[in-house]
């Protein structure tokens, strides 16, 4: 490690090292896009809601702050229960402070979208990583409805949006694959008289949809010509709900992946959420040949969930499609990890969103694994991966960049490397995952400070 290296750790930084017989039953945290958009739509609702199971991250905080700058009543009860006053579709109020969004991503786009339809001004600001994510993607629809907006360099946080005091339906034909901006026109078109109409060429996951359909808010949906069609009128009422948070496939997918390539290890985890706009990682486990049983299906919030059993696996390699991408977006870094212990070479095709994430992933995921000796090569937006049984030699400090889903692959891959991995800071991990090193050491996990 060199000076510069040392400098860079902070106090929150970890060593992995290789582990074994991981066993347990454990219970994920909610899913984090539908936290997000529970607390948003109860807020418009009208009367109180109660959620259960929510995922109480910072990523989430950013959403129930800012939604309490704008009106809404939202008392936490515990870690993962609240109770929300909803106030209405159409009576938010100006916030008298600059809305603050961190690090996610979701928060920041999808109330940028709710705020473009009311006659308010807001203030967007985020942290460093969230700072440089393009915003231009998510701007251009809401143009439309008739708000304005002011970028950084026309594309960045901070934002100034001045909302639209006579908003004006659209129908938009999305550009990117982007579950993102199609909520944000959907929100925005809440507050919007007449019908908003989405196209889109790629389905992206779909729990704004599956949620209005909970809060009794009719809207339709059309599969024609290859193209899925989403139309709703606005000015229209949320009913209040009690609805429990199924566990996030995307935060399960680690102890999933560590149950496969640790030795001798079997790990039942209850009640994910198993949405075919979410499961692409699930569907590549399977063709890799890993060692899972889905049980226990249940129907929670709308959607599908499933008790997930695994255990050590020999993995093969796998050819991942560029169509599969928007249903495992999040999930690549902590695939490429397990395509790492594959008997032979894998290739992620179509990878170029990875680039705009949290930090740039592509990137982030090349550095986890070449750093540990896995030969990885980038070419174009493809990842090719020679996998190695064995394991790999470990030993690097990886340098996470603000981003959690590169510290807790990088976690993982410690738990089957020679040599312990050194992650410069955990703290990153807390806008997905509060509790992850906890209940990875419960599971047998060696990580130290
Ligand atoms: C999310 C959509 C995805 C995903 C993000 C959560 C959501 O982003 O990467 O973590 O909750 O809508 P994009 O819309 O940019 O693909």
């Amino acid at each position: 490690m060199n000076q510069d290296q040392k400098n860079n750790m902070s106090s929150s930084s970890l060593f992995s090292s290789k582990s074994s017989d991981l066993s347990g039953e454990i219970i994920i945290p909610g899913d984090k896009s539908i936290s997000h958009r529970c607390i948003i739509l109860s807020s418009l609702a009208i009367g109180e809601s109660k959620i259960t199971g929510l995922l109480n991250s910072f990523d989430v905080n950013c959403t129930i702050n800012s939604m309490r700058s704008l009106g809404s009543c939202i008392d936490l009860n515990s870690s993962d229960e609240c109770i929300i006053n909803g106030i209405g579709i159409g009576s938010l109020k100006q916030s008298e402070t600059p809305l603050d969004f961190g690090n996610s991503g979701t928060a920041a786009r999808l109330i940028l979208g709710l705020v473009s339809t009311y006659p308010i001004e807001t203030h967007f600001i985020g942290d460093e990583s969230l700072s440089q994510r393009p915003m231009k993607r998510v701007i251009e629809p809401l143009v439309d409805f008739g708000a304005n907006f002011k970028l950084r360099d026309s594309e960045f946080l901070p934002i100034e949006v001045k909302g639209a005091e006579y908003p004006i339906p659209i129908t938009h034909e999305m550009k990117v694959a982007s579950a993102q901006v199609k909520s944000a026109i959907m929100l925005a078109g809440l507050n919007t008289p007449g019908i908003t109409t989405i196209i889109e060429k790629e389905k992206t996951r779909d729990h704004t949809e599956t949620l209005f359909k909970y809060y009794g808010y009719e809207i339709h949906i059309e599969e024609k010509d290859g193209m899925n069609f989403i139309s709703f009128e606005g000015q229209k009422a949320l009913n209040p709900v009690n609805i429990k948070v199924p566990g996030d496939p995307s935060s399960a997918a680690y102890p999933v992946v560590a149950g496969l390539i640790c030795k001798d290890s079997n790990i039942k985890i209850r009640s994910v959420l198993l949405n075919p706009t979410r499961d692409g990682i699930y569907k590549c486990l399977d063709e890799m040949g890993a060692n899972i049983t889905y049980s226990n299906k249940k129907n929670e919030a709308g959607e599908i969930t499933y008790d997930i059993e695994v255990s050590s696996s020999i993995l093969n390699p796998i050819d991942v499609p560029a169509n599969r991408a928007p249903s495992m977006i999040d999930d690549y870094p902590v695939l490429a990890i397990a395509a790492s212990m594959a008997n032979g070479t894998s290739i992620f095709r179509g990878l170029s969103e990875l680039k705009v994430k949290e930090s740039d992933r592509l990137l982030g995921i090349y550095n986890i694994l070449s750093k540990n000796g896995i030969d990885t090569i980038i070419e174009d937006n493809n990842l090719i991966i020679r996998g190695n049984a064995e394991g790999p030699k470990g030993g690097a400090l990886i340098e996470t960049n603000l981003d959690h889903r590169i510290a807790m692959s990088s976690i993982i891959l410690g738990m089957v490397s020679d040599e312990p991995i050194k992650v410069d800071d955990t703290e990153t991990i807390k806008t997905s995952f509060p509790d992850f090193i906890e209940l990875m050491k419960k599971l047998g996990a060696k990580l130290s400070a």
